[in-house]
């Protein structure tokens, strides 16, 4: 058994997931590093060891319950149980057309990954962090989920012109499931919340955010080493909350 908190990072082989794998690493937390490509997965936990970090690589497509009930019992017998999850894993599949061209293909597929997908790994994991003494749950959400931020007329007026309709709404989605999440958990040890990492430059946008991976990932980290009188069911970036 470890005796270091364990933390599972879906989508951790690359972008905001790595980088945060990265930090918590180096604040002395056992990293399972999620990625749905063995390769990729052992390639990026092969650099965190490289910078003396605890790190291993679990197999996990978060829109296959095969890969997750495997990765459950993996963690289950070399663990027992499980400290921090961070549903980091996320898809944004649109070219900005409006709702009204939308396919539905792209919206079953954006809430395939990024709603079904995380509530799934939630939910197998619970148990297991049930058992930690203090469980963490960070949802990776977005800003542009913000109803209030993003899509009333009277938001600010960039932000307004927004309007990716299967990306934004399925954040708003994860934030739900957040705050239903944490309703249900009120009387346990365990906090959930949503991040905002703000935008950053990843794979996810081409790398046109203007932050770095390193900001990106400092809300998730704080998020997932909360002391016991932190926030439960919140939707924070770093400076604070953010408005559903
Ligand atoms: N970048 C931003 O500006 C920004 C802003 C707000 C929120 N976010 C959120 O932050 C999270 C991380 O995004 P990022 O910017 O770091 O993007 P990224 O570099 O594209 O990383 C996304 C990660 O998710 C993984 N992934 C996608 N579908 C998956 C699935 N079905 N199962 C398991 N892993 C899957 C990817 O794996 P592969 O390598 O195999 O594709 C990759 O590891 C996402 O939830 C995103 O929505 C990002």
């Amino acid at each position: 058994m470890s005796t270091s908190k364990v933390v599972l990072i879906t989508g951790g082989n690359k972008g905001i997931g790595l980088e945060t794998a990265r930090q918590l690493g180096k604040l002395g937390f056992t990293i399972l590093l999620g990625s749905r490509d063995a390769a990729r997965g052992q390639e990026a936990t092969a650099a965190l060891t490289a910078e003396n970090i605890n790190a291993k690589a679990i197999t996990l497509d978060i829109t296959n319950l095969d890969t997750i009930q495997s990765a459950v019992k993996q963690v289950d017998d070399q663990y027992g149980a499980l400290d921090v999850l961070i549903n980091n894993a996320g898809v944004c599949l649109e070219s900005g057309l409006p709702p009204s061209q939308h396919e539905l293909t792209i919206l079953r597929n954006t809430y395939e990954t990024n709603v079904f997908g995380s509530f799934s790994v939630t939910k197998a994991m619970l148990p297991l962090i049930k058992k930690s003494p203090a469980g963490r749950i960070v949802n990776l959400s977005s800003g542009l989920a913000s109803l209030t931020e993003y899509n009333i007329p009277e938001s600010d007026a960039e932000k307004y012109g927004l309007n990716l309709l299967a990306y934004m709404s399925s954040k708003t989605a994860v934030n739900a499931l957040t705050v239903l999440f944490a309703k249900e958990l009120k009387d346990t040890p365990i906090k959930i919340n949503s991040a905002d990492p703000g935008y950053t430059a990843t794979d996810l946008n081409g790398h046109t955010g203007y932050r770095t991976v390193e900001q990106g990932a400092s809300i998730v980290v704080k998020l997932a080493t909360l002391p016991s009188d932190g926030p439960n069911g919140g939707f924070f970036d770093e400076n604070g909350v953010i408005p559903w």
